[in-house]
């Protein structure tokens, strides 16, 4: 909380720290009022000899502080809100810090906090500060001792990174434990957690045959709920050593959930924290989307103990570096364990969704940023999944082998280093003997490259020249931009939808049907010869840059590729984009495309060959997906489009939908894996199509279907049909549900959520009335999201006309700035697109800016987003 003007930090500016901690050593006494916490932190100077140190600290009270044994007095040292500092000191030195701090008063829950009568941990980027005096910031990397004492029967468990290195008992039913990690490591990275958990446990024997203890702690009850995540972290350990040769590291692997929890996990050495929702499945309460983000989020964090704990960032501009490469890591880990054509569609339409947005708007920022005032808000899809493109194009362009030739070159060469993203691409340089100046303007450009196509094909000679063009439209303080280094897959497609080769001019033998364009100026000429008959241009394949791929093809054309791609991600995108075309031109009051309803037929009919893949073929584009492509946003336009769209396609193929409706229901007892999820995933499109109607008929087939189901992917499918219905069912079948999981708070986030992305006029009145309901509380983040942030992802109801979707999420992220400023920043995010809409809605959005603006003592966090917002 502040009242002075946050001020922006630039990379420009960093310099190496004057000092370094080569080890501390951390005494927690818990108590969730007053905790007092003991820092013995063995240091030295390496900056110039009257450099004070400057420690950083927040929300501390400081009780002393010993420079080599000897409390300094008042007059020795200085103390502000963020800051103590200490000057004159000796090259060599011990300082002995004890600070006091109220964890159940932390609801930022940054730092040492309290969740559900627990104790535990976030400190990534900046929350060790809140915890002790320290030099906060990654590039300090020490080796921690960590002393817990706490009541013996409140808190049986006591946890840190690293090894156990003694336990006992002490007077008064206390106990204490204490840890030691013999890995340095930046201060984000240290864990503590308190608490009586139930475990579960199980053992890794590593490729050298090590064995490693693995235990995930959950609250009692909940062991059960943990044992898929438990499988995921098996085959994460097992795939890393495969992929990428990196073996763990210590002898015990720990894992926490807890309930408050500001994202998805954290990757503390060796102690990794998460979200209960990104741990916990069950049948009855998980989604089959559920068990894939637990598979990918335990991977993710696992990932990081190379990619991140090993090798940290040099500073927070790095952040991509950590977070770029082991986004792509476990998405390599799930396509493996999944589907590589579905989990590609899915990580394209996430990327479209929420990066390509931010990238358009008034938040765009580079994947390497150059400035930030609160770097809690440079969590996003940028940096992690644009950042996993990067690393996904580098691979295309020096190809596999060559590719683990560079990670290994990295892990080898910064292994126990804080790095940047220059160390690392010049390990590829390195590997490949390429030059990479230009693909590093990716890392520095903000904004969503444009690669227009267009071919000429010459009947006479045979020859198709493909002209690519790059455009890239200015963002936030980048108003010029220079041609990126684009790899462009691509592939021919004759009229009967075989595969053309791709023979370029000069080349004496018969070229691949399909090959990598390496587009690097603004714009370039390719020509190809011996092409037989005109081709139908398949670009972008497996979407190989994050790039519009802007081809102008015809309807026919696009049901050719539809049909025939061999890359099945193009198959899904030229449906996508035939679909999208469908719905536009409906709103200019065109009937729906008969071609692309008909093109749906065969879908239907080989979409038993791969039900997940189906799935999203039959899946049309979301109505935020469309919106993207509107200079002005009409959101009852859309949703009129796509509902009407939905209706068309339903009533063309309705027997067919009902006949692999009838015969895919569940069978044999449930299985989370891949080719169980996929069918229900394809049982359940049809059920969205056979519910299409605002009927009786349609509301008593998706009740039924949520009361029979087996399962919550089956479950919810039922519901989310009911959400657009009138009948009296829906709330039947919504209070049924309620009670049924009245003390499950993550399967009644669901509920909230359903609700919430309800196209129903009352949708806003009923999630204010959700605001008060017992079950939802402001101060635990996952509420917030399942409740406020579907409802700002639900496009009609947040940008209602009458502007009550914008009040809501305006008073709720005001009244939430107070207790959790990153969490409150972050649902303000949703503001980000306003400028797409007509005059009077954005008129409606300004004002909810400004008076947030306005609020005394706004957070820096929250400042920032508005500030850069309204800008
Ligand atoms: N490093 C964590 C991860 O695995 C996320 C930390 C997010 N921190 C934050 N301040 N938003 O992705
Ligand atoms: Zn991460």
């Amino acid at each position: 909380m502040r009242t002075d003007e946050p001020q922006a930090i630039h990379l420009k500016d960093y310099h190496a720290p004057d000092y370094k901690v080569f080890e501390i050593a951390l005494d927690f006494v818990l108590d969730p009022a007053a905790t007092r916490v003991g820092a013995r932190l063995r240091m030295a100077r390496t900056g110039a000899e009257d450099a004070p140190l400057v420690l950083n600290g927040e929300a501390l009270k400081l009780v002393s502080v010993a420079l080599d044994g000897k409390l300094l007095a008042k007059d020795e040292y200085s103390v502000d809100a963020e800051h103590l500092t200490i000057p004159n000191l000796p090259e060599k030195f011990v300082l002995d810090i004890v600070t006091e701090i109220a964890p159940e008063q932390n609801t930022l829950l940054s730092g040492l906090y309290t969740s559900k009568g627990m104790f535990c941990t976030q400190c990534e980027a900046e929350g060790f500060r809140r915890i002790t005096y320290f030099l906060d910031r990654p590039d300090v990397l020490a080796v921690y001792t960590t002393r817990i004492e706490a009541d013996r029967k409140l808190y049986p468990v006591l946890l840190s990174n690293g090894n156990l290195i003694t336990k006992g008992d002490l007077p008064g039913g206390r106990h204490f434990a204490v840890w030691r990690d013999p890995f340095p490591k930046p201060c984000y990275l240290f864990a503590l957690v308190a608490g009586d958990l139930g475990r579960i446990e199980d053992e890794f024997v590593t490729m050298s045959g090590r064995k490693v203890d693995l235990k995930i702690f959950v609250e009692h009850g909940n062991e059960n709920k943990a044992l898929y995540a438990m499988d995921s972290l098996k085959r994460a350990m097992k795939w890393d050593e495969e992929a990428y040769g990196r073996e763990y590291d210590l002898d015990i692997f720990m894992i926490v959930a807890v309930s408050a929890f500001n994202f998805g996990a954290m990757e503390n050495k060796g102690l990794n924290i998460f979200n209960d929702k990104v741990l916990l499945a069950s049948p009855e309460t998980a989604t089959d989307d559920d068990y894939g983000r637990i598979e990918g989020v335990v991977a993710h964090e696992y990932f990081h103990n190379w990619s991140g704990d090993r090798i940290t960032c040099r500073d927070w501009f790095q952040l991509s570096l950590k977070e770029g490469f082991t986004v792509f890591r476990d998405q390599g880990f799930s396509a493996d364990m999944r589907s590589h054509a579905v989990k590609r569609i899915e990580e394209v339409r996430a990327l479209r969704l929420r990066q390509f947005q931010e990238d358009a708007g008034p938040l765009a920022h580079p994947v390497q940023p150059q400035s930030y005032i609160s770097i809690d808000n440079f969590y996003t899809a940028t940096i992690y999944e644009k950042g996993a493109e990067l690393i996904g194009m580098l691979k295309t362009l020096v190809g596999d082998e060559t590719y683990r030739k560079a990670t290994d070159l990295y892990f080898a060469r910064h292994d126990g280093q804080a790095a940047t993203v220059e160390d690392w691409v010049r390990c590829f340089e390195e590997a490949s003997g390429r030059d990479l100046s230009q693909f590093r303007l990716w890392y520095a450009q903000a904004g969503t490259p444009v690669v227009g196509a267009k071919g000429l094909y010459d009947k006479s000679t045979k020859t198709y020249t493909l002209s690519l063009a790059q455009t890239l439209r200015p963002t936030p303080g980048q108003p010029e931009k220079k041609p990126m280094h684009i790899p462009v897959r691509l592939g021919f497609i004759g009229k009967s939808g075989a595969s053309l080769p791709l023979t370029l001019e000069g080349e004496n033998a018969t070229g691949p049907e399909e090959r990598v364009l390496e587009l690097t100026e603004a714009s370039q000429n390719f020509v190809f010869v011996g092409v037989e008959e005109e081709p139908i241009l398949s670009l972008g394949r497996g979407f190989s840059a994050p790039a519009v791929f802007a081809v102008d093809h015809s309807p026919a054309d696009r049901t050719t590729l539809m049909a025939h791609d061999p890359d099945s991600f193009n198959r899904w995108e030229a449906g996508q984009t035939a679909a999208r075309a469908a719905m536009m031109a409906m709103m200019q009051g065109a009937s729906p495309d008969p071609l692309y309803v008909a093109a749906l037929g065969p879908v239907l009919d080989k979409a038993m060959e791969d039900m997940a893949f189906a799935a999203n073929m039959l899946s049309l584009p979301l109505e935020s997906e469309i919106a993207m492509a509107m200079p002005v946003v009409d959101p009852d336009a859309i949703h009129a489009a796509r509902m009407g769209l939905v209706k068309t396609v339903a009533a063309a193929h309705r027997a067919k939908f009902a006949e692999l409706y009838a015969a895919l229901g569940e069978d044999g007892p449930f299985s989370p894996e891949a080719k169980a999820a996929g069918k229900r995933a394809l049982r359940n499109a049809c059920l969205r199509y056979l519910t299409a109607e605002d009927d009786e008929a349609a509301a008593t087939l998706a009740h039924r279907h949520y009361l029979s189901a087996t399962n919550m992917t089956d479950m919810i499918a039922g519901l989310a049909a009911l959400t657009r219905m009138s009948s009296a069912k829906k709330d039947e079948a919504f209070t049924h549900f309620h009670d049924r999981f009245a003390k499950d708070a993550l399967v009644l986030d669901k509920w909230m959520g359903l609700q919430a992305g309800s196209p129903r006029a009352d949708t806003v009145v009923r999630v204010r009335a959700l605001m008060e309901h017992a079950a939802f509380d402001i101060k635990n983040p996952n509420r917030v999201r399942a409740l406020v942030g579907a409802f700002s992802a639900n496009q009609l109801r947040f940008h209602a006309a009458d502007g009550s979707g914008y009040a809501l999420v305006g008073d709720v992220v005001r009244k939430l700035d107070g207790i959790n400023a990153q969490v409150a920043a972050r649902m303000a995010g949703a503001f980000e697109t306003w400028r797409r809409f007509d005059p009077a809605r954005q008129a409606l959005i300004r004002a909810e800016l400004e008076k947030t603006l306005a609020i005394s003592g706004i957070s820096s966090n929250l400042f920032e987003v508005m500030s850069k917002t309204l800008a």
